[in-house]
């Protein structure tokens, strides 16, 4: 019996593949596309958030009289007098209900104000009173009180073991302990929303969101609203890298001030200093590696196990050994998580949360095996080539190409020949190196997407879903899919996302959106075809849910290979990278200019991780240090060079109906690795810690 309830179904690709340009391009570079602060709205009133100066603790008083003593200032909220709310099934959205303190930075009150500028100004009046509590803000892998989460994120189990790690035959063994900081996801445009309590029971949002329909339904939930009347309006989103795929405490606030103000909109923008403590990050990690393996490098046991943080106000467990289960063949395995429960803000995803910190230290580990064992790094990686997907025993879905985008990338890059030894090619004062790593990002497809049809009376085809553009092309690259599906021109599709009032979507997250959201548009649009044919009557409409997860005979994998050079200064330990490529197989691409966007941010956003990006948490106060762009660094235009993405010509026959498996996160995959090898093969300094600063070279 065959379980291939999804088989590329696009007989033609007309529209997929071609490099069309961003449906959205103009409006947005001339300032006429509304992010989520800039919806016109009549009188509105300004929020300006007051936070917990404390790390643990109770809120025992609050003066809020000369913060209502200042001209303009309409309310100031507190635990005291907030709107109540009903559920609290989230704890972070679970805002002014309690006098608890959870972490530094939360919010313990809200100035509603005529202007930005007052409400500011008043809630530095705001003097609240604390008991402090002693709190617990470091991650240290010693600690006593390490425990093991019931599940991790995206479902994976939390441990898994195979065979006996510590008895397979080594001539070779790596052993090393790896650690990647905390990280936060800093999208260009920051969390703003503007909430509306237009009549009793009624709220209008307009977002900065990754997913309308998840927003609603927690934001629903929490306030005990019927989710069809709470309506979330997001068309345009400048970037979010996980961080706006969840509703969060600022949403809450905002729904709050809302009903205190009742028929007037509340606009809520978080500073780039506020979203340190308020939307998310990447736990820090620690991650020991050991790999086994015989002379010629055959790997014969891999452990990685890693200890993480989460908060202790809601956990999130972050999968970052996951890739080790399924990256390389070897008959012993061992893979762990282990978490410090912290009093910490939330933590939650961030672009490829546990493949970008996992794939750091594995893929560095590799290339330390392969030093060990004198091979080269592409030859150990193919050497260690599993033929069916070691977790599940199924073949990958369109194959593994892993081997092929190393050989292929090696090519392009100018790999051969290469001398293994670090430390000899200096130019100037510029020690010269190159790297190579391995990357992977699992195909997500998510369940309940719904999408309508509809032919208008100007001869076009209107396509309805509650989708999200967060950057990433949305607008043109799911109105590409729908043209081919109707078998239509992409100019006869007008294409309507980016609003919970549309079909049902899933979220802009795990690289899932155009394989999930893609798949309710084919199936809209074959319900269309098969009910109107060629000659649809005006109005003539159209709705189909997108079929369940395939599942069953396939694994589905993308894979893809990083190539970095880095010149590191001999006097100065100053890294530059002038040369990246990445070359990827993730079945077809739907839109080749803005997959290349998108496989070359991912690929910064890795460079940034591998040099600059780092959280320092104070444990005496446990509030991020440097929280804004002066003090947290992430790449700038002068950092990048001469970057390059390639992909293999393929088609995903079981992945989805566009046989493609999404890119939004594979690209920062291995990134870091590529270049910490490269580091290590210009100066033969082995960084095993992220971020590559000039301290660690000298
Ligand atoms: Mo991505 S971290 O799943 O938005």
């Amino acid at each position: 019996m065959t379980t291939e309830l999804v088989t590329v179904d696009l007989l033609h690709f007309h529209a997929i593949g071609v490099p069309l340009e961003r449906a959205d391009g103009t409006i947005k570079v001339t300032g006429r596309a509304p992010y989520a602060f800039e919806h016109p709205v009549t009188e509105p009133v300004y929020l300006h958030p007051v936070q917990a100066t404390v790390a643990r603790g109770r809120v025992t008083g609050a003066d809020t009289a000369a913060a209502r003593a200042l001209p303009g200032v309409i309310a100031v909220l507190t635990h005291e007098n907030a709107p109540r709310m009903v559920s609290g099934d989230d704890p972070e959205l679970w805002v002014l209900q309690s006098t608890e303190i959870a972490f530094r930075g939360q919010f313990v009150g809200a100035v509603l104000a005529e202007t930005l500028e007052v409400a500011r100004h008043a809630a530095d009046l705001v003097r609240m009173e604390y008991e402090n509590l002693p709190h617990d803000a470091e991650l240290d892998p010693r600690r006593d009180d390490l425990y093991a989460p019931d599940v991790l994120n995206a479902g994976y189990p939390t441990d898994t073991a195979e065979g006996d790690v510590d008895a397979a035959p080594a001539a070779v063994t790596i052993d090393r302990t790896y650690r990647t900081p905390m990280e936060h996801n800093n999208p260009m445009e920051p969390h703003a929303v503007i909430a509306l309590w237009a009549e009793p029971g009624e709220l209008l949002l307009y977002d900065s969101s990754q997913g309308v329909h998840r927003v609603r339904g927690a934001l629903a939930t929490a306030f005990g609203l019927d989710p069809g009347r709470v309506r979330v309006v997001s068309p345009y989103v400048g970037g979010g890298f996980g961080s706006k795929g969840s509703a969060h405490a600022h949403h809450a606030l905002a729904v709050l001030a809302a009903q205190a103000v009742p028929g007037r909109p509340v606009k809520f923008a978080l500073t780039r200093q506020q979203m340190f403590s308020q939307v998310g990050y990447r736990t820090p990690t620690v991650q020991h590696v050991r790999l086994s393996a015989t002379a010629d490098g055959r790997l014969t046991a891999i452990s990685h196990e890693v200890v993480e943080q989460t908060a202790r106000l809601k956990e999130f467990a972050e999968q970052t050994a996951v890739c080790s289960r399924m990256m390389y063949t070897a008959p012993n395995r061992r893979t762990s998580h282990r978490l410090a429960r912290l009093d910490v803000p939330v933590p939650a995803w961030m672009r490829a949360p546990g493949e970008a910190p996992g794939m750091f230290a594995a893929e560095v580990a590799m290339d330390e095996l392969a030093v060990a064992c004198g091979l080269d790094p592409i030859e150990l990686r193919a050497r260690n080539e599993p033929g069916t997907d070691p977790v599940t025993g199924r073949p990958w879905s369109g194959g593994r190409h892993l081997v092929e985008c190393l050989r292929e990338g090696a090519r392009r890059f100018g790999w051969d020949p290469r001398d293994p030894t670090p430390g000899v090619r200096r130019d100037g004062e510029w020690l010269v190196g190159t790297g190579v790593a391995a990357s992977t990002y699992p195909r997500h497809l998510l369940p309940g997407n719904r999408a309508t049809v509809r032919y208008t009376p100007d001869g076009r085809y209107s396509v309805l879903i509650g989708a999200v553009d967060i950057g990433t092309g949305t607008w043109t690259t799911l109105a590409q899919i729908a043209a081919d599906a109707l078998e239509v021109p992409v100019g006869a599709v007008a294409l309507e996302i980016g609003d919970s009032d549309l079909p049902q979507a899933s979220v802009a997250g795990g690289s899932s959106g155009m394989s999930s959201w893609g798949s309710a548009v084919v199936a809209a649009a074959r319900a269309f075809r098969a009910r109107y044919g060629e000659g649809p009557p005006v109005g003539a409409e159209a709705s189909a849910e997108a079929p369940a997860e395939p599942g069953g005979d396939f694994a589905a994998d993308s894979f893809g290979a990083q190539f970095a050079e880095v010149r590191v200064n001999a006097d100065t330990g100053e890294v530059r990278v002038p040369r990246m490529l990445g070359v990827f197989s993730a079945g077809k691409i739907i839109n080749p200019r803005t997959a290349r966007s998108q496989f070359i941010g991912g690929m910064i956003m890795g460079l940034s991780a591998a040099l600059h990006e780092e959280s320092v948490l104070d444990p005496r106060f446990g509030h991020v240090v440097n929280h804004d762009f002066a003090d947290y660094h992430i790449a700038a235009c002068a950092d990048v060079v001469d970057i390059d993405a390639a992909w293999l010509e393929e088609v995903d026959p079981h992945a989805n109906p566009m046989g493609s498996r999404g890119i939004g996160e594979i690209g920062i995959v291995g990134a870091p690795a590529a270049i910490a090898n490269a580091v290590h093969h210009a100066t033969g300094i082995r960084v095993r810690d992220l971020p590559i600063t000039p301290d660690r070279l000298l």
